[in-house]
């Protein structure tokens, strides 16, 4: 069909060669009988501006954003809406009659994950890490009705600035303590890059973790983190990382493209088999 591979929509960032959202989206576009293409975009931060300034008279329906522009996106939008001013990062842009509004899916690609596999209990949540994931994933939690949230960092700072940042049910933890803040937890989380392919293993006991509790990390290059390997040996339940990627870009598309798509064992097979 002429013109079908017209650009619908795309990811910024920069580097943006290893994103795996184009292979998602555009399994997507195609499952679904849709036009067009879902592209990389490599724009380098000098030219965020311009390129975001550019975007309603590509046609696009709409983007993603990631490392390193997350943040800096936000002064450059028409309208930011609430979950993405509380997470402080937009990672959708949606165009609209030539307006373009910013939202934050990753709370809810993070919790859509995780929900169907939550313990009954979910008073005690443990967060490692304090980045911009980490945001994320506290504003999940706190709408999955954690009541008390456990934030450790290396850098101390930056998990009381979070903590600080979202309210009284969540605290900051020495980094030092991380093994003994596990006692009675529901859930524990890494948010770090510890454990990824290529980075310093993450080094935590899980000797005082119940094990009732759900381990879940947001890296997941290896699928199967050293994290989640460790979890299942001692009869902990795990979820790994790679829902994350691929619920988060469900609200995406249907705001885009008006159909809600299918998160399907197939395009976890899809994607998997991409990122070999
Ligand atoms: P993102 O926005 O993707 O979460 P980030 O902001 O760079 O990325 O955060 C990475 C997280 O991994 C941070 O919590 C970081 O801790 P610092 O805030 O102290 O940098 C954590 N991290 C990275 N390398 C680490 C290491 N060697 N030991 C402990 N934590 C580490």
């Amino acid at each position: 069909m002429p013109g079908s591979k017209q650009p619908v929509a795309a990811i910024i960032g920069w580097p943006v060669s290893h994103s795996l959202s184009p292979r998602l989206h555009n399994y997507w576009l195609s499952e679904y009988g849709l036009p067009g293409e879902y592209e990389r975009m490599p724009v380098e931060p000098a030219h965020l501006a311009q390129a975001i300034k550019e975007l309603p008279g590509t046609g696009m329906r709409g983007v993603n954003l990631t490392i390193p522009h997350k943040e800096a996106v936000i002064p450059l939008l028409d309208e930011v809406d609430a979950v993405a001013k509380s997470i402080g990062a937009v990672n959708t842009i949606i165009i609209d009659r030539g307006r373009m509004r910013g939202t934050n899916t990753d709370a809810y690609g993070f919790l859509a994950n995780i929900r169907p596999h939550l313990p009954a209990s979910r008073k005690k949540a443990v967060v490692l890490g304090a980045g911009g994931a980490a945001k994320a994933v506290c504003h999940a939690l706190l709408e999955a009705g954690f009541t008390e949230i456990q934030v450790t960092n290396r850098t101390f700072a930056r998990a009381q600035e979070l903590a600080a940042a979202f309210g009284k049910k969540l605290s900051a933890k020495e980094w030092d303590t991380r093994a003994n803040l596990l006692e009675g937890a529901d859930l524990l989380v890494n948010t770090t890059s510890l454990g990824m392919a290529g980075k310093e293993p993450l080094e935590l006991a899980l000797d005082a973790l119940p094990r009732h509790a759900l381990v879940t990390d947001i890296v997941y290059v290896p699928l199967v983190t050293p994290l989640l390997t460790q979890a299942e040996k001692r009869g902990n339940p795990i979820v790994d990382g790679l829902g994350m990627l691929l619920h988060q870009a469900v609200p995406a598309f249907e705001a885009w493209f008006g159909i809600r798509p299918e998160v399907t064992p197939q395009l976890r097979r899809h994607i998997l088999e991409g990122r070999a």
